[in-house]
């Protein structure tokens, strides 16, 4: 460094930390951060009210929020976001492990020394003209021994409120971690500088150049260019399913993209479930599902609608939290009919990113009713024309939500113990083939089911959408090792248990000849989740198919349902042994692909379901 930047730095307002940061090696690392990105100045955010009803004032001053209609919606905003800046971009995602092979045929990977080159040179001077913040968060209740620390820089005050949202942040976790206690670092950038009176754009990011990178060794979390969801909170894909599913593997727990909900039956046990879907497939709806009227006296509460982190406990059983403390939910498709637990939660302080806007200052978007209000303003500002085609919100458009204003919340969502579960689902987004529901026959089985299981990819992703790939426990962009050392971690922690969770297939996604879901799904969805639970209780009837445990009709409660036929039923629960055989046979490409570390147990499961068929 020379000495002007040392002095620069020196002088640079915040770079001294408030007296109550006793961290050493914190410190240094913000100070040699503010040397490299040279913002004008630094802010340690406290997480408290005012901070954000300062940050959310600013935003709405520089035009990066948009004040909502208060009466209709008190303490709610909108951003719009850059056109190109809308989604997780997973080919700009990288996992750069000394070893490439650690990091698998799943990740893109560059030599860490060259990727650091890279970044530290276009990060070079990268805050110029902005404020650097420092978030110490937590991910997961402060204090429980399955929750853990990260501190995120970075030049976005979108950023920091979202995260005040989504994690537990502020002084109360800087005292957790003390004067030398672990924590992830995570480095951000819009990476869009300020010359000397340049006027900033409303939502700032690189077009040019976007970088979401993780170093497994050092734990370290390095993002550069976007500012959008995953791409830019980074405790979220990059802390809580990348980076700790690293350090779950080191540390004998997991780290998964799972909602967990709470099933109190109208009489006996409450059981708690975990669910792992692709990106918009189905889980912030699962998780806070109303049962039909069939079912009354069933009550599902929720715990998380994202992500689970999951320890083994001295009993033997696996303990869960949510490592999160709201929700980043998907806009498109909430609605009184679909999750109207959700759409309650969405009436007051809330952050909507890229939807439309009505005449009156509220927000819309494609699902939420069925005909769109008058005068319109799209997603990017401008009035939106029905007969355009285009939708008025981006289909990846999210609310930021704190989870305590969910209604449905479980009483025990924050208990620093984590809740038992009974059961694991695995769903993807499947047209054919793949069954309405399928019990796994054992572990090692359910571990073979989630391993094959694919999807459709969505909106979630910036790419193609409506293409069939692989997901594996739906962490195909979220695994930060190679996925065979995945499936041997899972193995391992289930022989480990006593009390090991059922495992389930699910799909809520299958589809008639004429392009129509064959199967309601929602609130519908909850007369599976009966059928599960019984058999976690071992009660409930089931018959042997060639893919596992299968449900017949008489087994499930499925009156009510408008034109689900007996025959409907059948037809929707079908092994049709053709469709199987092409997707063994892509198992065995995918499995071919992991070969190097893949479990000898999956390649023996594979050859029994071939053999079934
Ligand atoms: P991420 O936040 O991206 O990880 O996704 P998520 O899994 O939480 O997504 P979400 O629950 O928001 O999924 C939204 C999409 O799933 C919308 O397209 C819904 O229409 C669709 N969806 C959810 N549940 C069902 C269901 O039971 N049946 C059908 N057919 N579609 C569903
Ligand atoms: C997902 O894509 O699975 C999400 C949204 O939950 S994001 O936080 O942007 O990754
Ligand atoms: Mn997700």
């Amino acid at each position: 460094m020379t000495s002007t930047a040392a002095t620069a730095a020196r002088a640079m307002p915040g770079i001294d930390a408030p007296a109550y940061v006793n961290h050493a090696k914190l410190k240094a690392w913000v100070a040699e951060v503010a040397r490299l990105t040279q913002p004008d100045r630094i802010v340690w955010c406290d997480g408290s009210q005012a901070e954000y009803d300062r940050l959310c004032s600013e935003m709405v001053a520089s035009g990066m929020l948009i004040k909502l209609n208060q009466q209709k919606r008190p303490g709610c905003f909108l951003a719009r976001s850059d056109p190109d800046d809308v989604a997780r971009m997973e080919d700009r995602t990288f996992v750069c492990s000394k070893n490439k092979e650690d990091a698998g045929p799943n990740n893109n990977w560059v030599e860490p020394e060259e990727m650091r080159a890279t970044l530290t040179k276009i990060t070079d001077g990268c805050m110029r003209g902005r404020t650097m913040y420092v978030i110490p968060y937590s991910m997961g209740p402060l204090g429980s021994h399955i929750s853990h620390i990260g501190v995120e820089l970075t030049d976005s005050p979108y950023v920091v409120v979202s995260m005040r949202v989504m994690t537990r942040i502020g002084r109360a976790v800087l005292d957790l971690l003390g004067t030398d206690k672990f924590f992830v670092p995570c480095l951000h950038s819009v990476g869009a500088p300020l010359k000397s009176g340049e006027k900033d754009v409303v939502w700032p990011s690189n077009k040019q150049q976007k970088y979401i990178v993780h170093f497994p060794e050092e734990k370290l979390i390095w993002s550069f260019g976007s500012g959008y969801g995953g791409n830019a909170l980074l405790g979220k894909k990059c802390f809580a399913l990348r980076i700790a599913s690293i350090m779950a593997r080191e540390q004998g727990w997991l780290a998964e993209h799972m909602l967990i909900l709470g099933i109190q039956p109208p009489s006996g046990k409450k059981h708690y479930i975990a669910a792992a879907f692709p990106s918009a497939c189905g889980k912030t709806n699962l998780a806070m599902l109303i049962p039909p009227k069939e079912l009354q006296g069933w009550k599902v509460t929720t715990i998380g609608e994202d992500i689970a982190w999951i320890k083994p406990g001295k009993d033997g059983r696996l303990y869960a939290i949510n490592p999160e403390a709201g929700a980043f939910g998907v806009a498109p498709g909430t609605s009184e009919f679909t999750n109207p637990n959700c759409l309650a939660a969405l009436t007051k302080d809330t952050i909507f990113t890229n939807v439309a806007m009505s005449a009156d200052g509220d927000v819309w978007w494609e699902g939420l009713t069925k005909t769109p209000p008058a005068n319109l303003t799209d997603w990017q500002g401008k009035p939106w024309d029905s007969n355009s085609g285009k939708p008025a919100a981006h289909a990846n458009a999210r609310f930021t939500v704190a989870a305590s204003q969910i209604p449905c919340i479980d009483p025990d969502w924050e208990n620093p113990a984590g809740v038992p579960i009974s059961a694991f689902l695995f769903g993807g987004r499947r047209t054919t083939t793949v069954p309405l529901v399928a019990e796994a026959k054992d572990w090692t089985h359910g571990v073979y089911m989630a391993a094959t299981m694919a999807s459709e990819t969505t909106a979630a992703i910036i790419g193609k959408v409506g293409v069939v790939r692989r997901d594996p426990f739906a962490m195909l962009p979220f695994c930060g090792y190679h996925f065979g050392d995945y499936f041997n971690h899972w193995l391992k922690v289930g022989k480990a248990l006593t009390q090991a969770p059922k495992i389930f297939a699910v799909n809520w996604f299958r589809k008639d000849e004429n392009g129509k879901f064959m199967w309601p799904g929602y609130g519908d969805n909850m007369r599976v989740l009966k059928w599960i639970i019984e058999r976690c209780e071992g009660k409930g009837g089931a018959a042997d198919t060639p893919v596992g445990k299968m449900p017949r009709y008489e087994d499930m409660e499925l009156s009510g349902i408008k034109d689900f036929s007996k025959a409907a039923f059948e037809k929707l629960t079908e092994v049709d042994g053709a469709l199987w055989k092409e997707e063994v046979k892509d198992h065995e490409r995918l499995f071919g692909e992991l070969a190097s570390r893949m479990p000898a147990e999956m390649m023996e499961q594979r050859k029994q379901l071939e053999k079934a068929l």
